[in-house]
């Protein structure tokens, strides 16, 4: 039996190699030749995910996986297909269906009877069912639950630990019909293996939902609470800033400090999934009121670490700002929705200069994002840390020359490597 894969990206390559290394036949298709052809020779298109390589090592060296632009082709050989391209939100909030659609109208071409499809994409309540399943007819001349079967299954896991929660999370699945949920069930428990998990109220699996609506909603239910509980901690830091409490730690220039250090927990949240699910949320419940509130909080927070900073310095006119970090957190090569963008925005709206700086990215490929490098040693009035890389845990005074505020979005630099003298905090010590 072979599977094949549709979008070769962060989540779809993993879920690949998870099913060679059940010693089952993969084709991945993706629309990008670069990532076809690094796949094909054994070579990880991106980095930071655990244990990538060794079971892309394995996958190629036992002929178990391949990859084409070919989604036609890979589909006609494939009994099972997984589709995990991205859906994406315009400017107004409003979720672009063009590259999933697109794959769809390929899907449908080289659709064969008996097939099994799970869209693994995030998606807004009702679109498995009323935009893929009709599309998918349209164009294959096959019926929905007698020639092939269809179900959404949302990706629960988290980008550079994918293999463990592939392990530690409940699969959910919901069909369009009831034989579209047993083969979901069926496919899924071939594929996976799951940590045992007393803490759950029924044994960790495939947890069938009955409807691909349960599942899209499943999904968009846990991230939007994220967002929501973001917002709330947001809202928390910025009040305590304001109260000057010790809990966010203000650390203030004096003659042996020569910089003031603001750190400022969570200060934005990016990717493809936190910013963009309540959204795909409120596609359908128009009414909702609170992911509306969480989501202009979050989204405001770029602008509130701005006025902090000139709070504490001033005006920005003529001074260099070094935002360290544009991938949107630490760890994960993705600039989507990164909180970089409206930083630099601001910044420069304000007659700064902005400048940025990321271990992940080469100078090369930060000015193709239309920004300016900075390296760390350079010399800038103002350091924002936007992203918990891990290597900005080893940033240390000499890092930052000239700098007369630090901002720790993240809580990720050591106050002790950054400050040449003992620390002398703001607020009354209390750390409640
Ligand atoms: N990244 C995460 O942490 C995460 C977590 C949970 C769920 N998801 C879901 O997974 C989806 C994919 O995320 P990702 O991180 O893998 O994205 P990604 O940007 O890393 O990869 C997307 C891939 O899709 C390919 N593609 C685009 N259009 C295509 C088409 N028509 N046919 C074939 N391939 C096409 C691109 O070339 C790219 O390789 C997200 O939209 C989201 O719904 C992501």
């Amino acid at each position: 039996m072979t599977t094949a894969v549709i979008a070769l990206g962060k989540i779809g390559l993993p879920l690949a190699l998870q099913i060679t290394s059940k010693g089952q036949h993969v084709i991945g298709a993706d629309i990008n030749q670069d990532v076809v052809n690094l796949v094909n020779d054994g070579i990880e298109p991106f980095p930071g995910e655990t244990d990538l390589q060794e079971k892309l090592d394995h996958a190629i060296s036992e002929n178990l996986l391949t990859a084409t632009t070919n989604t036609v082709e890979a589909v006609s050989k494939s009994k099972e297909i997984i589709v995990v391209v991205p859906v994406i939100v315009d400017n107004d909030g409003i979720p672009d269906f063009s590259m999933i659609d697109s794959a769809t109208a390929e899907i449908a071409k080289g659709l064969q009877p008996g097939t099994l499809i799970s869209y693994e994409t995030t998606l807004p309540i009702g679109t498995t069912r009323n935009r893929f399943k009709p599309e998918l007819e349209k164009i294959s001349n096959l019926t929905c639950g007698e020639d092939f079967f269809l179900c959404h299954s949302p990706e629960r896991v988290f980008s550079g630990r994918i293999f463990a929660d592939l392990r530690k999370y409940p699969k959910l699945v919901g069909g369009t019909d009831e034989k579209s949920n047993d083969l979901a069930v069926e496919f899924y428990e071939r594929i996976l293996d799951f940590d045992d998990r007393p803490d759950l109220e029924r044994a960790n699996g495939v947890w069938n939902l009955g409807s691909s609506e349960a599942a899209e909603m499943a999904k968009l239910a846990e991230t939007t609470y994220r967002n929501v509980n973001i917002a709330l901690a947001n809202e928390f830091a910025l009040h305590a800033q304001d109260l000057g409490l010790d809990v966010f730690s203000v650390i203030e220039a004096s003659n042996s400090q020569p910089f003031s250090h603001i750190h400022l927990p969570g200060v934005a949240v990016g990717g493809h999934c936190i910013p963009v699910y309540p959204k795909f949320y409120m596609h359908t419940d128009t009414s909702s009121k609170i992911p509306k509130v969480s989501t202009q909080i979050n989204e405001s927070m770029p602008q509130r670490v701005i006025d902090l900073a000139e709070n504490y310095i001033g005006s920005l006119k003529g001074l260099t700002v070094a935002i360290f970090g544009v991938s949107y957190r630490g760890g994960v090569k993705e600039t989507a929705f990164s909180g970089a963008f409206p930083l630099v925005e601001e910044i420069t709206n304000r007659g700064g200069k902005a400048k940025v700086h990321d271990p992940l990215y080469s100078e090369s490929e930060i000015r193709s994002l239309g920004l300016v490098p900075h390296e760390t040693y350079e010399s800038c009035d103002i350091a924002i840390i936007q992203a918990d890389h891990q290597q900005y845990s080893e940033l240390s005074y000499e890092s930052f020359p000239g700098a007369k505020l630090i901002v720790d979005g993240r809580n990720i630099i050591d106050s002790e490597k950054v400050s040449p003298t003992p620390l002398k905090r703001l607020g009354d010590g209390r750390t409640w």
